[in-house]
């Protein structure tokens, strides 16, 4: 096998409140990414969306990652890498991680799966420095593992994943672009330890719901007391959309890793399916361009 071709899923990081250390990974949108193994040294990189990002190695995020890979084989091979997105840039829906855990995860395959969870989430990690300044796992690693992602440690890099019981989740993507990077210099850079108490039980809470299926327990867990004020003034109509949402049934949700986009859990495909008119009726009102997603939480690895 000298080519693989991917479906790579977007994944939405925090979970609310994990900052950087929760993640999970959704059925769509997702990207495809096809990577063919050559004897050609060197990465060529060709997009076939519209995004316009750059294609030359160095400065894409699939491209860094790959670097980081082909630093740890032979330099006399090389990788010719299509690239189609459908997750877009700045979305709050794991579009650099998208690009890079998939090219390094079609990468490993072409090469026989050489690498350990741990590498193929470090090369991975490279290119989400190059996209939002600094490096943090929650997006690559659900994207590569499936599910619910905790991250266990940033150097070395490990990530643990956890059962989930089965959930709908709805997504509504406010057509304006919040860069990782300006969302993460509007958080506070130190917290009242009571706040740090409420959301480190929050985080234990929620993963507990997880683990044990227990819905409500993945409700009540659902909020996020240090960062969400700062950032959700980013984003058009958040308070509104979330009081309507959880009035027509959802468990909870909050901002999609750094925003703009809005998440919500729900238990039935059904009330996914009302959360979400409630997120469009919002931003008709407000005269925001949207875009929304019905999906489930992908359970399965992406290899
Ligand atoms: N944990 C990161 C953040 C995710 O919230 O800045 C970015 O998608």
């Amino acid at each position: 096998m000298n080519e693989v071709k991917l479906r790579v899923p977007a994944t939405i990081a925090n979970i609310v409140c994990g900052f950087d250390v929760l993640g999970f990974a959704v059925s769509a949108p997702y990207d495809e990414i096809t990577l063919k193994l050559s004897e050609k040294p060197g990465i060529r990189i060709h997009h076939t969306d519209n995004f316009e990002l750059p294609e030359d190695p160095a400065l894409n995020v699939a491209g860094v990652s790959l670097q980081a890979l082909l630093n740890e084989v032979s330099s006399t091979i090389g990788f010719d890498v299509g690239i189609h997105k459908n997750i877009k840039p700045g979305s709050g829906l794991g579009s650099s991680a998208a690009s890079a855990m998939g090219a390094v995860a079609a990468a490993n395959m072409v090469l026989g799966n050489p690498f350990t969870k741990s590498q193929l989430l470090y090369f991975a990690m490279q290119g989400e420095k190059v996209a939002g300044g600094v490096a943090h796992l929650d997006n690559v690693a659900p994207c590569l593992l499936g599910g619910v992602s905790i991250i266990q440690s940033l150097q070395p890099p490990d990530a643990v994943s956890i059962p989930v019981p089965e959930l709908h989740v709805s997504i509504i993507h406010p057509q304006i672009e919040v860069k990782t990077s300006d969302s993460r210099k509007i958080i506070r850079k130190e917290v009242p330890l009571k706040s740090a108490i409420t959301q480190w039980s929050n985080v234990a809470s929620l993963v507990a719901g997880f683990c044990t299926g227990n819905y409500t327990l993945i409700g009540k867990s659902l909020h996020d007391v240090i960062f969400e004020p700062s950032r959700s003034i980013l984003i058009p109509g958040f308070e509104e959309v979330k009081a309507r949402c959880l009035a027509a049934g959802a468990l909870g949700g909050g901002i999609a890793g750094s925003g703009p986009s809005m998440f919500m859990f729900s238990r039935e495909k059904e009330t996914a399916e009302r959360v979400v008119r409630e997120m469009t009726t919002v931003y008709q009102s407000l005269g925001v361009d949207y875009k929304t997603y019905v999906t489930t939480l992908k359970q399965t690895p992406l290899i």
